[in-house]
């Protein structure tokens, strides 16, 4: 993992994701006894649009390794509003820090950084591509519940044409031996890059439109807000808006172990009722997320074996 861009869930193995995830619950003790090992370490923080769990957690990750942190979460304080292209202010970015994580709305953005840095990219969300980091933190939601994620029957609901967190997750559950189920509205349905990919490697999947056909079946159930900002015209968004919502009356009849996850933000597509079931683990997710990004930030600084 050392010096290693990550960018893509599929440039990774099981065995190099199974040991971000064992590392990162290493990470829980350090959490309590504080370290100084990336003392003299910079992460520049590159957002290019909106966040606010991504950025923190990895701001959060690399002071309680000791580093520290420089950089911007809002572009328009950047000399882009000059016109800057990327490639130049990553050529001149990387001189300051020792790794950089990256948040950008173009498709493409993670690997031109990464051609053109010296020091590893992480990214942090890339256009409707994929969100790598975020599915390290899911798996890790899912073994915390479930201990093994093998024999589960994941539902995964909602935007999945315009969302990348499901993305990653997709690719990163297929190196796992699970039932994966795509719900969504028909226009906004997995995109066929995904779906190929899953064919591709001869993993099976199902199709629904409404979440009652299956979600009595499921045992983890990922849910995620339509992608409003991303689509092209306004109208069909509003055609959509409200087209799906969990609340008590959908998870009567799941199973005693089902669980809720979402990358969050929540708009109106899982009920505030939910949130104190037993089956919400959204606001879990969160805690994970620094321990994965606390774990890849050592693994790629070489800070620990
Ligand atoms: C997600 C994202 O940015 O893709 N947010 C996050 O990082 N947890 C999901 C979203 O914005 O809907």
């Amino acid at each position: 993992m050392k010096n290693s861009h990550f960018i893509s869930i599929k440039n990774f193995s099981k065995k190099q994701i199974e040991y971000i995830l064992k590392t990162a619950e290493k990470m829980e003790d350090i959490i309590h006894s504080g370290t100084d090992i990336a003392k003299n370490k910079i992460l520049g923080s590159l957002f290019y649009e909106p966040s606010t769990r991504t950025q923190m957690s990895f701001s959060s990750a690399m002071y309680r390794l000791g580093g520290n942190v420089i950089g911007f979460s809002d572009p328009k304080t950047s000399s882009k509003t000059k016109g800057e292209n990327l490639t130049d202010t990553i050529r001149c970015v990387s001189n300051y820090c020792d790794i950089i994580v990256i948040r950008h709305p173009l498709e493409g953005a993670d690997m031109l950084a990464a051609e053109n840095s010296p020091v590893p990219i992480i990214s942090a969300g890339c256009g409707t591509k994929e969100h790598p980091t975020q599915a390290l933190l899911d798996l890790l939601t899912i073994k915390k519940e479930y201990k093994d994620i093998n024999g589960l029957n994941i539902g995964i609901l909602g935007d999945l044409k315009y969302g990348r967190t499901v993305k990653s997750l997709t690719y990163a559950l297929s190196l796992y031996d699970c039932d994966l189920n795509f719900i969504s509205p028909p226009s906004l349905k997995m995109n066929k890059e995904v779906l190929n990919y899953l064919n591709e490697k001869n993993i099976q999947y199902k199709e629904f439109k409404d979440v009652m056909d299956v979600i009595n079946d499921l045992d983890v159930l990922y849910v995620t807000r339509i992608q409003k900002e991303r689509f092209p015209d306004p109208t069909e968004y509003l055609k959509l808006k409200g087209s799906y919502k969990i609340d008590l009356s959908t998870i009567k009849n799941v199973k005693e172990s089902f669980i809720i996850m979402h990358p969050l933000p929540r708009l109106d597509e899982i009920a505030y009722e939910v949130d104190n079931t037993k089956h919400a683990k959204y606001f879990k997710q969160p805690y994970y997320g620094l321990l994965v990004r606390m774990a890849l930030i050592s693994l790629i600084l070489g800070l620990i074996e």
